[in-house]
């Protein structure tokens, strides 16, 4: 082919170096990295670290030994006018040589095999005396239930910090996978069988993660949070958590909110203890419980209010939002356009506030 000629759909020639250039470009920002698995806040999370990193490296060198000796034969014996290099010595059977690239890549996937078959071993069971929380994967959220406690909530999994927690998880109804990067691996929810997943927080803080599995039309707005306090916030949450719905004032706008709430479509699929305290086995779909709404600062499968640190106005119009057409924002949401009025998504709105 002529130097000149490029291909009729090749943009220009100077599109792969912007290309390259932007990816490089896009690796500098400063921007928070919620979802980074290289920044591990715990040692379940640093043992993948620990054992990622080496194995990288040994590829690193081996990549860069065979394509530096594939470069280097192609350069030599390049095809040039006049100038060509005889062919060189043709090798047949050569026993040492054959012995030295069969035992060479065995040491070396020994080697990794090693610490890989270990690290997963280890990781894979909880130890004893571990923290129970189930997880249960529904389309498109996650549900969180605390044996020890009785706690039921949705969207966050609070938990304490330097502690070891075993979550068990199922599915409701398709394969979804529990991801949280800087905590922990990845690991599938599947309907009818319990997965265990290790947990463990070193400091307080906020740890986003999100369903690994393609599950549904609204995959994409599954997504999940851990929040790790210290022990002592942690009882108080649980505490907390466990109390009944706080009542709105006489005669408020939260209380006609809670009319909206036990006249609507809303009880059909939600709980808030000591306002409607359904069979659950009567529930139209699981959705999460409302009781402590409110203390969990998301919704919609932790992906409403948008952003990292929302404000109270943010979720508020978030949750205008939500309710006013809830497919608009998850597509194929199971809570379906409900048709409400401003006024009644204002009241539900300041209702739903009260719910801390
Ligand atoms: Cu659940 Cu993807």
């Amino acid at each position: 082919m002529n130097r000149r000629e490029r291909p009729a759909w090749w943009p220009s020639k100077r599109a792969p170096v912007a290309l390259l250039g932007l990816l490089l470009l896009g690796s500098c920002g400063r921007v928070e990295q919620p979802l980074n698995s290289f920044d591990s806040q715990g040692p379940i999370a640093e043992r993948i670290n620990d054992l990622f990193w080496p194995v990288f490296w040994i590829a690193v060198v081996i990549f860069v030994l065979v394509q530096g000796a594939l470069l280097v034969a192609v350069f030599l014996f390049r095809e040039r006018k006049g100038k060509q290099r005889p062919e060189p010595k043709q090798l047949k059977g050569n026993t040492r040589l054959e012995l030295l690239w069969t035992v060479v890549p065995t040491l070396i996937l020994a080697g990794i095999a090693v610490p890989t078959v270990t690290t997963l071993f280890e990781l894979a069971d909880c130890p004893r005396g571990a923290m129970e929380i189930e997880v249960i994967g529904h389309q498109w959220w996650f549900e969180y239930r605390y044996p020890d406690s009785g706690v039921v909530t949705a969207n966050v999994m609070v938990i304490p910090e330097d502690t070891e927690v075993c979550a068990k998880m199922t599915s409701d109804d398709v394969l979804h996978n529990f991801w949280i990067p800087k905590l922990a691996g990845k690991r599938y929810l599947v309907p009818g069988q319990e997965t265990e997943q290790r947990l463990y927080a070193e400091e307080p803080g906020e740890y986003w993660g999100h369903c690994a599995e393609f599950c549904g039309l609204s995959h994409a707005r599954m997504r999940a949070r851990v929040v790790s306090m210290t022990q002592g916030d942690f009882d108080a949450w649980v505490d907390n958590q466990l109390l009944p719905a706080a009542t709105p004032d006489a005669g408020s706008v939260a209380e006609e909110g809670m009319e909206v709430f036990l006249a609507g479509a809303c009880i059909g699929c939600h709980i808030i203890d000591g306002v409607n305290n359904p069979d659950p086995a009567t529930l139209t779909v699981a959705a999460p419980d409302l009781t402590h709404f409110a203390s969990r600062h998301v919704f919609a499968g932790a992906t409403l209010p948008t952003g990292l640190n929302p404000t109270r106005t943010d979720w508020e119009e978030s949750l205008r939002l939500w309710l006013n057409d809830p497919p608009e924002w998850k597509p194929g949401s199971f809570m379906q356009y409900l048709g409400l009025t401003a006024d009644e998504i204002d009241a539900l709105v300041a209702y739903l506030s009260t719910l801390e």
